[in-house]
């Protein structure tokens, strides 16, 4: 049943024009996903409600937008050149490659949390841990695998540079630090956010969106005094619980998860995951770490410059510690898109709908002209849909299957729809279909904007 609603979801994807698999006209490239048009409309609505809630409502927050490459350096202090892998196993039969920890937790359900690669090597030997692929339970012996992509920068051979493409936005905003403190007047306490893609070699992506090589991530560090790391930790997990929640999600399908120490990433002191209730279980849909003043200390070891705070009254110099909220862009979607999901019993039939948040949803409002060829129900079909397009998203379907129409936009997640209709002709009003109630009122059109204002802004 659960499984199923995954499948349902991807088909419903690919119909309606939300998510693509990758490549898909040279027979695909495994679990990349290009977002169609109603996909990149929900993931751009999914990222200004973020920059919203998070970075343009708070007078302590400001936004970047920083480069995917970065000078290497950046990750030698970061700790990701020597410490971002996973323990890969490949089977010496089919050649195939895993993640040693998930074959651990998968087949014997046993946590390789705080085991080391000879440990984790052992128990998959003693356990008779298989190979998913084959079944041969010859499986090599795990080796690290950083999970970074490197590339090769500049044009002249010989003289290029090895750079990664970023595993992670932060690093990007840590870089920043002193310039976002010398352009603007911001002081402590205070956060910067941006949006953007980072890259990973995962040894097994899997789960549609939920775990690719290439994604997006939302991510913010909230720089405080040290000392009051604490409370601060606690207030970003409520408000980006509350982030959820005022977007339509069930507190019933969130969970927080605090990370066992032994578990916790080598810059953390902290971590709470905010899990979702996915298809298989419930799963990281955001990380909330305390980071301390690790990467600004480690920066301080390569740079040239150093990045420390001044208080502007004492003149104290000091490093500031750092909360840390990160969300996955792509796993947002996708939790959003679950949540929506929903299959209505009605009398003739079962409705596909997409009960999405007004604001999530891809188009706003679907008009109708009721007859295809009724020239004057045409015509003002037409011209309400120039007036709304410069205010919302909005779709035209002059086509006169209002049944039809209606289930499109159901699918995908149009919270109303307007029929033009003859009754129009002679009272100028139409008919507004809520997709929720599926009920129908008469809004007079001198009024209707100010109605769809109240409703969808
Ligand atoms: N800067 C901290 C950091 O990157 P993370 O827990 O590794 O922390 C944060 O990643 C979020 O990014 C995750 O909660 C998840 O939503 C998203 N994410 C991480 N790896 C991903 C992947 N391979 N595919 C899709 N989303 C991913």
């Amino acid at each position: 049943m659960a499984k199923d609603l995954l499948k349902d979801i991807v088909a419903l994807c690919k119909r309606r024009g939300f998510i693509f698999p990758g490549s898909e006209i040279y027979g695909g490239l495994a679990n990349t996903w290009d977002y169609g048009p109603m996909g990149a409309e929900l993931k751009n609505n999914v990222k200004r409600e973020w920059w919203k809630y998070f970075i343009q409502a708070r007078p302590d927050m400001v936004g970047l937008d920083s480069s995917i490459l970065m000078h290497p350096k950046t990750w030698i202090a970061s700790g990701h050149v020597e410490g971002f892998s996973d323990p890969l196993v490949e089977c010496l039969a089919c050649k195939k490659r895993f993640r040693g920890d998930q074959l651990l937790e998968e087949q014997v359900k046993i946590s390789a949390v705080g085991m080391g690669l000879p440990e984790i090597g052992k128990t998959i030997k003693e356990k008779g841990v298989k190979c998913p692929e084959c079944g041969h339970d010859k499986l090599a012996e795990p080796k690290k695998f950083n999970l970074m992509f490197s590339t090769q920068m500049g044009a002249v051979e010989g003289e290029s540079l090895t750079v990664y493409l970023r595993p992670e936005t932060a690093q990007g905003i840590f870089v920043n630090f002193n310039n976002v403190l010398n352009s603007t007047r911001i002081k402590l306490p205070f956060g910067i956010g941006q949006t953007g893609k980072s890259f990973r070699n995962e040894i097994t992506p899997k789960q549609f969106i939920f775990r690719t090589r290439e994604f997006e991530q939302m991510e913010i560090e909230y720089f405080v005094k040290p000392g009051t790391e604490d409370a601060s930790f606690q207030e970003w997990v409520e408000y980006s619980k509350n982030w959820f929640f005022q977007l339509g999600i069930q507190p019933k399908n969130l969970a927080m998860r605090e990370h066992d120490p032994k578990e916790l990433a080598f810059y953390s002191k902290r971590t709470v995951d905010l899990e979702y209730r996915f298809p298989w279980g419930f799963g990281e849909l955001v990380g909330i770490a305390s980071r301390t003043d690790y990467d600004l200390k480690q920066h301080n070891l390569y740079a040239e410059e150093k990045l420390e705070y001044q208080d502007q009254i004492t003149n104290e110099k000091f490093i500031p510690y750092v909360i840390e909220p990160s969300f996955g862009v792509d796993r947002a979607v996708l939790t959003f898109l679950l949540e929506a999901y929903q299959e209505e019993k009605l009398e003739e039939r079962t409705r596909t709908v997409l009960k999405l948040h007004p604001r999530l949803a891809p188009v706003k409002i679907g008009i109708f002209a009721l007859k295809r060829n009724a020239p004057e129900l045409i015509e003002i079909s037409s011209s309400l849909f120039r007036d709304f397009c410069p205010l919302w998203n909005v779709q035209l379907d002059n086509s006169g299957n209002i049944g039809k129409a209606y289930s499109r936009q159901d699918e995908i997640g149009t919270p109303f729809c307007v029929t033009v209709d003859f009754q129009t002709l002679s009272d100028k009003t139409v008919t507004v279909r809520s997709r929720d109630s599926m009920q129908q009122e008469r809004i007079s059109l001198d009024q209707i904007k100010n109605y769809f204002r109240e409703n969808l802004d």
